[in-house]
C-alpha cells in the first residue's frame, strides 16, 4: 500500500512523527531552502537539475550542506520506494539548523533535513482544456528570487489574495511593468510563433520545467527568446502559458478582465504540454523496464 513518508535527519517516519525544534532557524528566520521534484514510477524527473539548483541554493544561503557527503539522492530513492505511489511530489527542505534565536550565527551548525513524500496531485483535465484567469500584482519579493529560499511570504500572500478574488495565480510585475513569474511558476508568452521569457537572472526562479520546456521547443523546432517581457506585450500576446513541476505547462486565457487570444488556449501551448507529457511518460516506462 502506497503510503505518505516523511525523513528528517537520518529517519524516515509517518509525516506526523517528524518533529523540529522551535529553535530551528527556518521556523525563526525562513534561514533554509527547498525544492520540489516530482517523480512518475519511483523515478525523479530532471533530478540533476534539480540537485544543481539546490547547490546553487544552498550556495546563495552560505549554508554549510554538500549533498553528495550527505547522500541525498540515495534518500530521495530510498523515500520513493518506501512510499510506492505511481506519481511523487517529493519535497526537500534544508535549514541551517538549532540555534537560540539571534539574528548573528556565527557557527556551522548540524543543518536539519527534512523529506516528505506525497503523492502528486493530478492537474483537473479543465483547467488544460480551457485554461486558467490570472491577476497581475506588484512583485514586491527580494532582490534574489533565484535562491529557491523557503522564505515566501510575499508569493505566499499575493497568491491567497488572487484565488480570494477568483483567480489561479498572481503575475508579478514590477512597478515600471516588467514581467517577472508567477507566485509559483515561470511565464511564457507566444507571439507569431516565437517562444519568449523572462531571461534567468537574479529577479525570478530559474524553473526547472522552464529549462525542460526550452528543450521540448528546440526539440520541437520553435524558435524561442529569454527576453525581457512588458505586461502589454502579455495582452497582445497570441498565448500565455505558465510551466511549473507540478502540472508542467498551464494555458494562461485571460489575465485581469482581459482574455488572452480569444479566452482559449493555444495550439504552441497544447503542443508544449503534449510533447512534455509524452518525454515525461516514455522516461518513466524506460524506467519501470530497467
Ligand atoms: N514552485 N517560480 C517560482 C516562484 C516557483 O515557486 C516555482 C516552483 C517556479 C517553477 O519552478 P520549477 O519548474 O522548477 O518547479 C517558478 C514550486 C513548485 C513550489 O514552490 O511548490
Amino acid at each position: 500500500m502506497p503510503q505518505e513518508i516523511a525523513y528528517i535527519n537520518g529517519r524516515f517516519c509517518p509525516p506526523r512523527e517528524a518533529m523540529v525544534s522551535i529553535e530551528d532557524r527556518g521556523f525563526h528566520f525562513s534561514d533554509g531552502i527547498y525544492e520540489v521534484v516530482a517523480a512518475h514510477h519511483g523515478r525523479p524527473f530532471r533530478l540533476p537539475q534539480h540537485m544543481a539548483r539546490l547547490r546553487q541554493s544552498v550556495g546563495g544561503l552560505d549554508l554549510p550542506f554538500d549533498p553528495d557527503a550527505y547522500g541525498l539522492e540515495t534518500v530521495i530513492h530510498e523515500g520513493l520506494t518506501r512510499s510506492g505511489f505511481e506519481h511523487t511530489l517529493v519535497y526537500i527542505q534544508i535549514t541551517r539548523g538549532v540555534y537560540p534565536r539571534q539574528h548573528i550565527c556565527q557557527v556551522a551548525l548540524e543543518p536539519t533535513v527534512v523529506l516528505t513524500f506525497k503523492p502528486l496531485p493530478p492537474v483537473p483535465t479543465e483547467r488544460i482544456e480551457k485554461g486558467v484567469s490570472v491577476k497581475t500584482a506588484e512583485d514586491i519579493r527580494w532582490g534574489r528570487c533565484c535562491i529557491k529560499a523557503i522564505s515566501l511570504l510575499p508569493n505566499v500572500l499575493l497568491k491567497n489574495q488572487a484565488v480570494r478574488e477568483g483567480f489561479f495565480d498572481a503575475l508579478l510585475v514590477t512597478s515600471s511593468g516588467e514581467v517577472r513569474e508567477s507566485c509559483s511558476s515561470n511565464v511564457f508568452l507566444v507571439k507569431d510563433g516565437v517562444l519568449r521569457t523572462p531571461p534567468a537572472d537574479e529577479h525570478i526562479l530559474h524553473g526547472v520545467t522552464r529549462g525542460f520546456i526550452l528543450e521540448c521547443a528546440s526539440e520541437l523546432g520553435l524558435p524561442a527568446r529569454e527576453t525581457r517581457i512588458m505586461e502589454a506585450e502579455l495582452y497582445s500576446a497570441d498565448e500565455v502559458f505558465f510551466t511549473a513541476t507540478t502540472y508542467n505547462v498551464m494555458p494562461i486565457t485571460r489575465i485581469n478582465t482581459r482574455p488572452i487570444a480569444g479566452g482559449c488556449p493555444g495550439p504552441i501551448t497544447r503542443r508544449l504540454y503534449d510533447y512534455a507529457l509524452r518525454i515525461i511518460d516514455e522516461q518513466s516506462r524506460v524506467a519501470a523496464v530497467a
